[in-house]
């Protein structure tokens, strides 16, 4: 193998690694969540507290952002390597047909690659900050 062959060929390859590496991959979809009815009609006992804003806004940056982005889109640092689509939590289509509890239900108690934060914020108060903080991000 001679060597001009070889670096065309290396030359190639990167391109394809490049292009391979910026087509965004397509992303599965989790689909309806099944969430038990307790928590569906779970009361947020902070509702309007607009105090936990700030503190809910750290939690959020400190657990979330890494895959759902600076402002819930889902286009955190940690995205691209999941199989999973994060789904935009900022759509104002989707805040209206979630209740507070099922954002709590999804935020906390998660699925699959959505991890899972009971032992990591066990707090109820932090949970429900993270919640209201969420319904900030609605657009
Ligand atoms: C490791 C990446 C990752 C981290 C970190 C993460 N999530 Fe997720 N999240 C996901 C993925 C992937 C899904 C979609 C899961 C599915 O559909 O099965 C998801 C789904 C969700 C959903 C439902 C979105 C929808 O459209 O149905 C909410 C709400 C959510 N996450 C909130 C949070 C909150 C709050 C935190 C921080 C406490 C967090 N997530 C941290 C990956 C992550």
């Amino acid at each position: 193998m001679n060597i001009r062959f070889f670096s065309i060929t290396a030359l190639l390859l990167g391109a394809l690694a490049l292009m391979a590496f910026m087509i965004p991959q397509e992303k599965k979809k989790g689909g309806p969540w099944e969430i038990p009815q307790e928590y569906v009609s779970m009361e947020n006992p902070y509702k309007d507290d607009a105090s936990l804003e700030k503190y809910g806004k750290q939690e959020y940056m400190k657990h979330c952002r890494s895959c759902h982005g600076n402002i819930g889109e889902g286009d955190g640092p940690k995205a691209r390597n999941l199989e999973f689509d994060p789904g935009n939590l900022s759509d104002a289509a989707w805040q209206d047909k979630v209740t507070d509890g099922e954002l709590y239900y999804m935020s906390i108690i998660g699925r699959d690659e959505m991890p899972n934060y009971e032992s990591k914020i066990t707090d109820e108060e932090t949970r429900w900050a993270l919640v209201n903080y969420l319904r900030t991000l609605k657009k």
